[in-house]
């Protein structure tokens, strides 16, 4: 059985979220966004390693809600996501899993479906990630005014987890460093890896505004209804 380890960003500062409580600290039905994030991967049971990434003065917040989990010590995240993402795979090195999947801890609506479609995917390809068909007409626009309609065949919505071969994801995030890319799949098709796209779901949006809390409590209705 190959050996996979899970690592769960939460290194972020909420910027477009704002308030004074981080967004992956905040309370949702009963538990809090990080929490749950980390729930549905120890429900899984498929991982070993299970690491979260956070800031360093977020401790004290990392500890009231997630201190009786029975996770290793998290590990302490960088200035960018690519970054925290590094931080847990230098983290991992020595313990050499098989496969990792990269989850951010602003989508705690994950589903095990969506777990195990990534890890499936692994037993094949190199590297997978959830996504899901892009459905609206993306416009160009420039001063508000529309200049082009982008032909939407063929968009994919990236979403998170997204799962790799360890050595291979490891190897990437060291070439990369200094680069700005916004997830592991560019990380690794800079690498000229090939990733393939696995049935994300449309409720494993990341959380970025207030709106979307309010819509993810709204989706579990005071209680877990997802897992
Ligand atoms: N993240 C991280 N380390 C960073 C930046 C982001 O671990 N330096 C994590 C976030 O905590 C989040 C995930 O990456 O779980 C996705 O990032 P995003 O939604 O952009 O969160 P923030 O960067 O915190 O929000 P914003 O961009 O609005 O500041
Ligand atoms: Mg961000």
């Amino acid at each position: 059985m190959p050996r996979h380890a899970a690592v769960i960003v939460a290194a972020g500062t909420g910027e477009r979220f704002g308030g004074s409580l981080p967004k992956q600290y905040r309370p949702l039905a009963g538990s809090s966004v990080l929490r749950r994030s980390v729930e549905a991967f120890r429900a899984s049971g498929r991982f070993g390693d299970i690491v979260v990434v956070i800031r360093d003065e977020h401790r004290a917040l990392y500890d009231a809600t997630a201190s009786d989990l029975g996770l290793p010590d998290p590990v302490i995240g960088g200035a960018t996501r690519q970054d925290s993402v590094r931080a847990a795979l230098e983290w991992l090195a020595s313990h050499a899993p098989d496969g990792v999947l990269v989850h951010d801890a602003a989508r705690p609506l994950v589903d095990q479906d969506t777990i195990a479609r990534v890890l499936d995917a692994l037993e094949t390809a190199e590297a997978a990630i959830a996504a899901v068909p892009v459905v609206d007409t993306i416009k160009r626009a420039e001063g508000g005014i529309a200049s082009g309609t982008v032909d939407r065949s063929g968009l994919w919505q990236a979403q998170t987890p997204q799962g790799f071969r360890f050595a291979t994801l490891l190897a990437a995030h060291r070439a990369a460093a200094g680069e700005s890319l916004t997830d592991d799949a560019a990380v690794a098709e800079r690498q000229g890896i090939a990733v393939r796209i696995v049935e994300g779901h449309v409720d494993n949006f990341k959380i970025t505004t207030e709106a979307d809390l309010t819509r993810a409590e709204r989706l579990l209705g005071g209680a877990d209804i997802r897992t």
